[in-house]
């Protein structure tokens, strides 16, 4: 992943793009001589040209585990958790997902739209030009069915959206956990999936929210019905969440912040994508944890992604890459692998065109950045990078 022989061009090369598809890559000069010969004062009638004054050019960058779609204020949090109170009590006590629940269902469709499209020009302007947005925080047939027709709206903004149903979010207060295991299984999901309202469906698998036979069941009937899995597993304990996720075959396994090293191997073998998401444990607290580098010293691959919600109220993946080089020593370049082509990996097969690196007949999703170095593009916690975001072949 940080192989920057093989990943990271010379300067001097230059792209062409045709139709929202890169369709060339090479040195200026010889894309220059064979499409504007007659090139001169900086003007051509054939092209489109956009000086980028040398600087570095990245792909354009995948959130692949957000939290997109809520409306509330949890801020009174920090200073229980300040005080002492965990997660799990501030949870208890009537705060945490239950909370957030609450506000959302109120809110309307068109809310939810206006405030997904703003949120997702937020992460834009740090260079995502593909999200994954999960619901979660209506926990009822009619609230996960607004916050899925939510996301599946959120089309004009230059950004690919891929859905995800998370209503193995947290158990609703107003029902038992047999009840409302036999909605999400019974009811939930089989209008999921018969709308086509998400291809992947994920579960808070952490002791206290679903336990690892409840998650089974739940993947398992998506299967059944052609969904894929990405859980949240091994969040604050190694509850072997990781592991499951490997043998179920999910496409990836975010949190995995607690998951064991033999774990890791496993999820590797199997193809399960290991998502780090160092922004919670960074609102959280929390140490950031090892399993990144434990990750890279085994040349297993990984994925880095917001995590975006109510504690964790980041859009920018540059920040989250930042948390991963300064704190964790990661190389800047294995945090744009793992913010680009390894999201990317496991959202493509949902897409026209794979995303996630420059090549030749892809997608022209590119961000310019403000530096000559692309180790530049997470260096700037708290400021965009990026100078200019090309989605599509559009500037946005
Ligand atoms: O991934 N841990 C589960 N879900 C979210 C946070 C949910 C919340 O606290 O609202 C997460 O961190
Ligand atoms: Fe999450």
């Amino acid at each position: 992943m940080s192989d920057r022989e093989n990943l990271v061009l010379e300067p001097g090369y230059a792209i062409l793009m045709d139709d929202g598809l890169i369709s060339k890559v090479a040195p200026e000069e010889e894309l220059f001589e064979e499409y504007v010969p007659d090139f001169s004062n900086g003007k051509s009638d054939i092209i489109d040209l956009l000086d980028v004054n040398g600087n570095a050019i990245i792909p354009g960058l995948v959130d692949c585990h957000t939290h997109l779609l809520w409306t509330g204020d949890r801020s009174n949090e920090m200073l229980l958790r300040q005080n002492g109170s965990t997660y799990q009590e501030i949870s208890a006590q009537g705060g945490g997902i239950n909370r957030t629940v609450t506000s959302t269902r109120k809110a309307s469709k068109e809310e939810l739209i206006s405030l997904g499209t703003e949120r997702i020009s937020q992460a834009s302007n740090y260079g995502t030009t593909t999200i994954e947005v999960k619901s979660g925080y209506g926990l009822s047939v009619e609230s996960e069915i607004k916050l899925l027709e939510a996301s599946s709206e959120l089309t004009n903004n230059n950004c690919n959206v891929l859905s995800t149903w998370l209503g193995a979010h947290d158990f609703p207060e107003e029902k038992t956990k047999e009840q409302y295991m036999d909605e999400l299984i019974n009811i939930q999901l089989p209008i999921v999936s018969e709308n086509n309202l998400a291809k992947w469906v994920d579960v808070f698998c952490e002791p206290g929210w679903f336990n690892l036979e409840q998650t089974e069941l739940i993947v398992n009937a998506a299967k059944k019905l052609g969904l894929k899995s990405r859980l949240h597993v091994d969040e604050f304990v190694d509850s072997n969440g990781l592991s499951l996720a490997a043998e179920l075959g999910s496409d990836s396994a975010d949190h995995v912040g607690f998951s064991n090293h033999d774990s890791r191997e496993k999820a590797h073998h199997t193809g399960t994508m290991q998502v780090f998401l160092p922004g919670t444990p960074y609102v959280l607290g929390k140490h950031l944890g090892d399993g990144i580098n434990d990750c890279l010293e085994n040349n297993w691959n990984f994925s880095l992604a917001t995590d975006f919600n109510p504690n964790c109220q980041t859009l920018s993946l540059p920040f989250v890459a930042s948390l991963a080089t300064h704190r964790l020593g990661i190389d800047p370049l294995a945090a744009l692998v793992a913010c680009s082509r390894n999201p990317a990996s496991t959202l493509n097969s949902e897409l026209e065109h794979n995303v996630g690196s420059i090549y030749e007949g892809g997608p022209a999703d590119i961000n310019i950045l403000k530096s000559k170095f692309v180790d530049y593009w997470c260096q700037t916690p708290g400021t965009s990078p990026i100078s200019k975001t090309i989605s599509s072949g559009s500037i946005v």
